[in-house]
């Protein structure tokens, strides 16, 4: 990224080590409920983390102007709304997300190719036309807390697995990224897509211990990584910590141990053309 708010066009990480490395490919999911302590939260984490999510909770709290807060203080932003309604409206606020200068923002994969096409479409004309930055645009496929059982009551039969290889694949044949999707399915949707830059971003990481909340598909940072995610969204295992600056430094060293130990012979050298700038 060149400044504060500046592009996000630059595929290459620079990284001098591979700490550095594992920490980009850290998000740090800010679920809080007020300005005032993500931006605590920002300032404490930023040497730990390289991206900060602001999702539902927080955008519903504060409105965007936490966005501009973070990104004019440097931060990379992954904008995690979900957006899923009739394309003109998706695309439309796609258009003002590109504008508040996120790294990252995610649709629903399920909203279907027009929806997503038109939404990609707009994000790249925008950035063109207005000379932005253009986001990654990353699709959600089936959530992290979503199981067999939550499935099938929305009338759904096929496994979660095979529900997100085909969201993937979709996602990606309409313009973007990458997605969202369950440490499970990293690998799934690694042989579904032929394209290796094409971005998986995992949430429902926990320590070994840990708690699993209300998450179902979960996993630690090493199996994620292993498996092939490029990001890791990880937020109660390091909000509700008493320490969340160490809990987050814990799982960058997880992160980093887990790229040296990878077995995916090229995967480190790949792992770095594809960082979010
Ligand atoms: O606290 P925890 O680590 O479970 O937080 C995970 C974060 O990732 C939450 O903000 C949640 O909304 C988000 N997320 C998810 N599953 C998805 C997409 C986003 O858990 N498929």
């Amino acid at each position: 990224m060149d400044g504060p708010s500046g592009p996000v066009t630059g595929l290459f990480c620079h990284c001098s080590s591979m700490s550095e490395l594992a920490r980009k490919k850290l998000i740090v999911a800010l679920d809080v409920d007020s300005a005032e302590r993500a931006l605590y939260l920002f300032e404490a984490l930023s040497d730990a983390a390289g991206v900060f999510k602001i999702g539902m909770q927080l955008f519903t709290a504060t409105g965007p102007d936490i966005v501009r807060q973070i990104v004019s203080r440097g931060g990379r932003v992954f904008l995690d709304l979900k957006y899923h309604d009739i394309p003109n409206t998706v695309a439309m606020a796609a258009i003002e997300a590109t504008r508040l200068g996120v790294s990252l923002f995610n649709i629903h994969a399920s909203g279907g190719r027009e929806m997503m096409q038109r939404t990609a479409d707009a994000v790249a004309e925008v950035a063109t036309r207005e000379n932005l930055a253009k986001p990654k645009i990353l699709g959600v496929t089936v959530l992290t807390s979503t199981d067999q059982e939550t499935l099938k009551q929305n009338g759904v039969e096929e496994e979660p697995a095979m529900v997100v290889s085909r969201l993937a694949s979709l996602a990606q044949a309409s313009g973007l990224d990458g997605v969202v999707a369950s440490a499970q399915e990293i690998k799934i949707v690694r042989e579904s897509i032929a394209h290796p830059d094409f971005l998986i971003v995992t949430p429902g990481i926990r320590a070994a211990s840990g708690e699993a909340h209300d998450q179902r598909r979960t996993m630690t940072a090493t199996e994620a990584i292993r498996a092939g995610a490029d990001y890791l969204v990880i937020g109660r295992p390091i909000l509700a910590t008493a320490d969340p600056v160490r809990a987050a430094r814990d799982f960058v060293d997880e992160i980093d141990q887990a790229l040296l130990t990878s077995t995916q012979p090229d995967f480190a050298e790949q792992s770095r053309t594809q960082s979010v700038q």
